[in-house]
């Protein structure tokens, strides 16, 4: 996984005010809790005392009170109250939680994930097409046994539409693949799709394409956004989000500004969750029974023109974790 980076790890709803939730997410034990103001934060769920899950505990006065023995700790994972020493104790500044810094918009809590937060931490990014528009959504969820990096890399896979959704996104067997068009900018693929028919005239290699003349189909922003750019007017965006090495959760959302009227929309909406878990289960059966459920750019796996949205996530990411500190994947 890579460090430094924002990742979309719960639905804002998830966290309630006065009730800290405690979940895996990177690996780590992780509480999140609203204060008093209802502003999020996020902590290493492991109290620095004696190792108490502060999930258990309450929130009070806006920090949060371990259940073992009280000690509450503000937003920054500092010690502010420690009960056993009285009001006039002093506090050693050494007992702090790890705290990671949270972000909050359109309905998503994004965690900083990394080491030595930046001064001038800048805010994660969305998708700019889907920022201050009318759009409504139905949600969809579900559990995937595998590394998360599977399943970005299916969702940028162009070369699997005409196998595994031969009945369904994949119809009409468009199985000769030209390009695919790649850009990357500042942590976000965009990704021309460029599939045809076999009119038997060569394939076109990633190289020899130039960019169409219309929008990317589909959008990586990362480390674990994607947003398939289906219409104007229809959208299907799916976080991608590490519980850990082996287990991801597809955090989805199938938006429309189509149909305005609110029972049609929920209808609208529904039918468009419903279809997209059919698609995505076509995926799941195949991806979540890949060896091995994690990749890297080097593990020998024999890649074909096509697969360049893959390799080139793979490039990314191995950028960003050396910027990082990281050894390479
Ligand atoms: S273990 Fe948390 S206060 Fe003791
Ligand atoms: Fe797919």
């Amino acid at each position: 996984m890579i460090r430094n980076q924002w990742y979309v790890v719960l639905e804002s709803d998830e966290v309630k005010t006065g009730m800290p939730v405690g979940v895996t997410r990177l690996g780590e034990k992780m509480v999140f809790w609203r204060d008093g103001q209802g502003k999020a934060s996020c902590m290493v769920d492991v109290c620095p005392h004696l190792g108490a899950p502060l999930s258990l505990g309450k929130v009070k006065d806006g920090h949060i009170a371990c259940p073992f023995h009280g000690f509450e700790y503000d937003t920054s994972g500092q010690c502010v109250v420690l009960p056993a020493y009285g009001s006039q104790g002093k506090i050693p500044k050494a007992l702090r939680v790890k705290a990671y810094p949270v972000h909050e918009a359109h309905g998503l809590i994004w965690i900083w994930w990394g080491e030595n937060v930046p001064k001038d931490l800048q805010p994660p990014r969305f998708f700019e097409s889907l920022e201050n528009e009318r759009f409504v959504f139905g949600r969809f969820r579900d559990h995937w046994p595998v590394h998360y990096s599977r399943m970005a890399e299916n969702q940028l896979d162009v070369m699997h539409l005409p196998f595994v959704h031969h009945n369904t996104i994949g119809r009409g067997n468009r199985s000769v693949v030209d390009g695919p068009y790649i850009e990357l900018d500042e942590g976000l693929m965009n990704v021309w799709v460029m599939n045809r028919l076999d009119d038997g005239s060569p394939v076109k290699k990633p190289k020899e394409v130039s960019r169409p003349d219309r929008r990317p189909f589909l959008q990586f922003r990362f480390p674990n956004l994607w947003h398939n750019w289906i219409a104007e007017d229809i959208r299907i965006v799916i976080a991608f989000v590490p519980v850990d090495d082996e287990n991801t959760i597809m955090m989805g959302r199938f938006y429309q500004k189509a149909v305005r009227f609110p029972l049609a929309a929920q209808l609208f909406n529904l039918s468009g969750v419903i279809g997209s878990r059919v698609i995505a289960n076509q995926d799941k059966r195949v991806v979540s029974r890949q060896v091995p459920v994690k990749t890297s750019l080097h593990m020998g796996e024999k890649m074909m023109s096509g697969d360049y949205g893959i390799l080139t996530y793979r490039t990314e990411r191995n950028r960003l974790k050396a910027l990082a500190g990281q050894a390479e994947d």
